[in-house]
Formats: C-alpha cells, structure tokens, sequence
C-alpha cells in the first residue's frame, strides 16, 4: 500500500490529530518500507510491515439482524493474518446462522475464528466478576448486558486482549462490498504502522519498544445512496457531516490554529487501534462509541496520535435503516460535545439551540440531550476473572480452529 500523507496535524490535550492522509496504491508492489522519518509525502509500506501488524491485528465485527450472506461477504475481505471476532446481538435463529455460516468459512479457509453472543448471561456475569456492573442490565433475568454498538466493540477489545493480540480494528457487519472491507484492513496495517512510526513506538527494526497509544480513522470515498434510480456518490454520510462540524468546532477553539476542516471522522465506525489504546479509552453506550473515544481521549489520555485515512472504495452499507437512526445518531454524536469539560460555554451555548432546532425530539425536558451512558476504561477489569467465568461456561464463545 501507499499512502499520501499531508503535513499539518492539531492538538487536543496530548491527542495529535493528523491531517487526511489518502490511499494512492492498493498494493504499491514488492517494495522497501519509505525511511521511516518521513512524516509526509508519499509513504510506501512492504507487504512484511503490513504482514507485521496484521499477525497481531484482531478484526472485530459487531453485528446486529444484518443479512448473513452480507456478514459473510464480509469475512471475505478480510485478510488471512487478522482473526475475526464476531460480536452478535442478532435474534437467536439469526445468530445459529451466523455461527453456522462463520464456523464453515473458518474451516474452507483454514483461519481461526470466534464469534460470542453479547446478551448470553455468561457474558453479564464476566463482567460482574471482573469488576464492571455498569454494563450489566442488573433488573433483566437471565441477566444481559445492555445492548449497543459500544457495548459489542468492548467485548471486542477484551477478547483480543484474551487472544494475546496487540491491535484491533473494527468493520462494520453491513458492508455490502468485500473489497471495500479489504481496503479499510490494508488502511488499519498501513494506518497503524505509520502513527508508530509517527510515535517513535518502534527500534530501528520495527519491533515495538514502547507500548503505543495510536489509532487510525477511516474517511471513506464516498456513501453511495439510491436516489431516483440513480446511484448518488456522496461525499459525506449525513451524520458525519453535521458531527464533524462541531468537533472541528470545538477543536478551533482549543486549538485556533488549526487547519479549518481537520476532523473528517468524528463518527468513523470503521476504526483501529492499538490495545494499549483501546483498554484506556473509555467506551460510551451506542453509536456514541466514535465520537467519545475523540472526546475522552482529548479530555483524558496522554500521548496519542490519530491518524485519517481516506480510501479508495465508496462505503456501500445498508441504507434502510431510516432517518430516525440517523437522526439517534447526531443527537448521541452531539452530546459527547456538550457534557465536555473541553467545551467553551459559547459552543455549548450555540449547540443547544442548534439542537432544539435542528434534533428537537431527541432532547429531554431541559432542551438537552441525556448523556450517553459512559464505562470505565477497560483496564480496570480482572481480565484472569472474566476469562475463568467464560471458561466455566462452555459454548459461550464459540472458537473455531486454532487461535
Ligand atoms: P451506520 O452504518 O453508522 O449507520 O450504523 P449501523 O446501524 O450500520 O451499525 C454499525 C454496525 O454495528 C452494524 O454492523 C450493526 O449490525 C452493528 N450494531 C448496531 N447495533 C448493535 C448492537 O447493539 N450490538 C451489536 N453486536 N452490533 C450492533
Ligand atoms: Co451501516
């Protein structure tokens, strides 16, 4: 792969964000890693330094009712040196074919694979045992955690954790286009070996010497939509275009100096990291997830780099689910703004009417939206609790081949 990477970057706290870099060759050929001091330009990475990250990369897929043969067209574009997890919080008949159809695709292709239930019990009691009741719908018999994007990639983050790997990206289950899923991995690799160059984490042979805090953001080409018959290449989805708005917002003003438009991904579902990130992050409930890692990272952690990548393929997705869901969307993206401590009261001021006018149903009785639901980092788990009381449940997660 080779990437165009623009110079200029902002500040949030210690969080460095990077200007869009761009994809310009799937495959840049059998080439030498650039030198790796360059921190712009065109930056070319060896299918060894790709293959590096990806032997350690888990790919996480939180899915929800999407068709299985979609799911399944997924799996394909993901390379054969990450290993696929499976979050579900499908409906049961969907998710025994979800195991089904996984199970044979990790044995044709000879790759190990896992695939978990988020409502099981065994997994609310992991999570009672290692120390996190907040997750857990304390009130539900069987008990469950609560249901949500944000609660699956944390499941998610703590398997990889429990696999030994050092860093995850997500995907989407509803992709409809296997190469586009190809291209969002290969980004992860290239995306997450340049922020470690970026970081100095790795000696003069690539090998991690310190654990990184880095991530890479998807920016996708375009979110094609149907539109009287005609396939209309947008260019931006339409949540992403009103939440990237008040983060570079908010970022301008902590930051006047930076470049005007810098965020363009405040709601990038498709996203990697490395765990070090990932277990100190704290995730919030829902698709508020992306925004907040943004925010809490910004608010919280020291020495991070996010770097943003822009692909070459469009995001074809599932473009059914309504305004409504979009409209959930930017009120939960929003209110990561306003609850932060890194927000001037003029811009909370000014969001609140934008919300009343724009998002009014999604606002409680005092004109704002109710906070999303925030969990402590992942680190402060018992990772040896969780895993004893996983184990003692067997068929809970359901692991194929040899991991
Ligand atoms: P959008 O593409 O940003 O509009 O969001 P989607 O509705 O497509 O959701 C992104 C991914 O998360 C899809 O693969 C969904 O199936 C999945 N998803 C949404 N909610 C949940 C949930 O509560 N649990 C799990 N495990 N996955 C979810
Ligand atoms: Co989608």
């Amino acid at each position: 792969m080779r990437l165009h990477v623009e110079a200029g970057s902002a500040s949030i706290g210690n969080v460095k964000i990077h200007n869009v870099a761009r994809v310009m060759q799937l495959d840049a050929g059998h080439v030498e890693d650039t030198a790796s001091d360059s921190g712009s330009g065109n930056i070319r990475f060896s299918r060894n330094s790709l293959y590096t990250i990806e032997s350690e990369l888990a790919i996480v897929i939180p899915c929800m009712n999407e068709d299985v043969s979609i799911l399944d067209g997924v799996l394909h574009g993901v390379p054969q040196d990450a290993m696929i997890i499976v979050v579900s919080n499908s409906d049961r008949d969907n998710f025994q074919a979800e195991c089904d159809m996984f199970e044979k695709y990790c044995s044709e292709n000879e790759r190990p694979g896992a695939i978990v239930h988020q409502t099981d019990e065994p997994i609310a009691q992991a999570f009672l045992a290692a120390g996190m009741p907040e997750i857990v719908q304390l009130d539900s018999t069987p008990l469950r955690i609560r249901s949500g994007k944000g609660e699956a990639m944390m499941i998610g983050v703590i398997l990889a954790q429990l696999f030994g790997k050092t860093f995850i990206g997500f995907i989407d289950a509803d992709n409809l286009v296997a190469g586009s899923v190809h291209e969002y991995c290969k980004v992860y690799a290239a995306g997450l070996r340049h922020a470690l160059q970026l970081q100095s984490a790795t000696d003069s042979n690539g090998n991690l010497d310190t654990p990184p805090r880095v991530m890479v953001r998807i920016k996708w080409n375009s979110k094609p939509k149907v539109r009287y018959g005609a396939i209309v290449f947008e260019p931006s989805g339409r949540s992403s275009i009103v939440v990237n708005k008040w983060m570079n917002r908010l970022l301008r003003a902590i930051s006047p100096t930076a470049p005007k438009s810098l965020i363009q991904t405040g709601n990038a579902g498709e996203h990697a990291m490395s765990l070090e990130l990932a277990m100190s992050l704290r995730f919030a409930t829902g698709y508020a997830v992306e925004p907040f890692q943004l925010i809490d990272a910004g608010e919280r952690l020291d020495n991070v780099d996010i770097v943003q990548v822009e692909t070459r393929n469009p995001h074809f997705h599932d473009t059914s689910k309504g305004g409504e869901h979009i409209e959930r969307m930017q009120v939960q993206g929003l209110s990561t703004i306003i609850y932060s401590s890194l927000t001037p009261p003029d811009i909370k001021e000014d969001l609140k009417q934008y919300l009343t006018k724009e998002l009014p149903a999604g606002l409680d009785t005092n004109g704002i939206p109710e906070q999303a639901r925030m969990y402590p980092a992942i680190q402060t788990l018992s990772f040896d609790a969780f895993d004893a009381t996983l184990s003692a449940f067997d068929g809970t997660l359901r692991v194929y081949g040899d991991p």
